[in-house]
């Protein structure tokens, strides 16, 4: 169980926040070691309010990318606030940021500022909406765009109206895509697409080039906007858009998470073709436009270009896989590692092939109590602060693990 003032925590947060809390940060869907609360963030670690350490393979859920409290960009973050951040208008920042993401992402020609990542979906979804004035855009089935009323997974509070002019496509059947273009007829405004497919609960299936290829022609042969949402995957997988490698460039692309390290900040990309539709739209928001996350975002992305962080996560994301697998097959654990090696996600299948989510919730559970914070379900992120020999603490807390689970069997 989570320790004794992390559950004195959740007590007084019932009362105040319904609850206790919302969304995905909720460890009501944690296994029981989860603390709900955290009271440090450091380079690669996190500490409860029990003054427990875990080494933190979530990452924020995607926002840290060099680190918590990385010097070189909360510098920059603390330096601007002492000069301009929110205010009656933007600063000259803004400029200087839109220009570097337009150098390091080939399609963008643009771009937009927000602070969440469903803002920039949502913005997307506008766009592509605008631009020929239709209605139909294709998601794929289970992918994750945000929690706004027109995308959360949850649909309390929402109306099926909202939901009345998306069709569903099977990520990577570029069949299931074809036909949902068809169903859309004249009336295709777009397609959104996750860099990989990362929903949460299922194996992650690295994108194929038939079906990224299919994407891009539908949306030429019918003048519609291909969107690719990489608010999860951007910089994790290229220091560009993340289909740019499968010569595929999008119109539009969304960011956030990671561009800032941490600090608030997200951003919609585009290429000329959608800059008008963009401009049609009113869009904004109080604190969009707030100086010192763009000043940390600038920061950041001069990181991404000239350090070897995406080599490094990569090398070590390939470490931690071997080193599972190894310790798997010694204890005739079926654990399925699937998704990028930086952006792993494991789970445990029975013998006959179901999923066994109960092995995959003691295993997290167990990885908890021996300082390793890992997720049961959705996909995690190696960061650039972590260490070989975090990755070697990981592996024997993994080995010690898996003989509990094969002792209580
Ligand atoms: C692929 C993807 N799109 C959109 C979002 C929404 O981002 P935010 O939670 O910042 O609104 C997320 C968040 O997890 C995401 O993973």
């Amino acid at each position: 169980m989570s320790g004794t003032n992390d559950r004195k925590l959740r007590e007084r947060a019932r009362r105040v926040i319904p609850g206790g809390m919302y969304g995905h940060q909720s460890a009501a869907y944690l296994p029981s070691n989860a603390p709900q609360f955290f009271s440090k963030a450091d380079g690669a670690y996190l500490w409860d309010y029990d003054h427990n350490r875990y080494v933190d393979f979530m990452s924020a859920y995607g926002p840290n990318l060099f680190g918590y409290r990385n010097q070189e960009v909360d510098n920059v973050y603390c330096d601007q606030l002492k000069l301009i951040d929110v205010a009656t208008g933007p600063s000259a920042i803004m400029i200087e940021l839109a220009e570097a993401f337009c150098d390091l992402v080939t399609h963008a020609d643009w771009a937009v500022f927000c602070k969440n990542g469903t803002d920039a979906t949502s913005m997307a979804l506008m766009t592509a909406r605008a631009y020929r004035d239709r209605k139909k855009v294709l998601l794929a089935h289970g992918a994750y765009h945000g929690s706004a009323s027109w995308c959360t997974p949850f649909p309390a509070g929402t109306l099926p109206e909202e939901r009345a002019h998306f069709i569903h496509y099977q990520y990577n059947d570029p069949d299931s895509l074809r036909a949902a273009a068809q169903e859309a007829g004249d009336d295709l405004a777009g397609i959104f697409a996750s860099p990989f497919k990362h929903d949460v609960l299922v194996d992650q299936e690295l994108p194929n080039e038939d079906y990224a290829r299919a994407a891009r022609s539908i949306c030429d042969d019918n003048d519609a906007l291909l969107i690719v949402d990489d608010i999860r995957a951007g910089f994790r997988i290229e220091r560009d858009c993340s289909w740019h490698s499968l010569g595929v460039e999008p119109d539009l692309s969304t960011w956030g998470k990671s561009i800032a390290n941490g600090h608030p900040i997200s951003c919609l990309l585009g290429a000329d073709r959608a800059r008008d539709a963009f401009s049609k739209l009113y869009c904004t928001g109080s604190f969009w436009f707030s100086a010192a996350a763009m000043a940390a975002s600038l920061k950041t992305l001069e990181l991404i270009k000239n350090t070897d962080y995406l080599e490094r996560t990569i090398a070590m994301g390939q470490k931690l896989r071997d080193g599972l697998s190894d310790v798997a097959n010694r204890h005739g654990l079926n654990m399925s590692q699937t998704g990028p090696v930086q952006m792993p996600l494991i789970m445990f299948d029975q013998a006959d092939g179901n999923r066994d989510m109960a092995i995959g919730g003691a295993f997290a559970d167990a990885m908890l109590r021996r300082g390793v914070y890992f997720h049961p379900f959705h996909n995690m992120f190696i960061n650039a602060a972590m260490t070989q020999a975090d990755i070697a603490f990981t592996i024997a807390a993994a080995q010690a693990t898996a003989e509990e689970i094969t002792a209580s069997k």
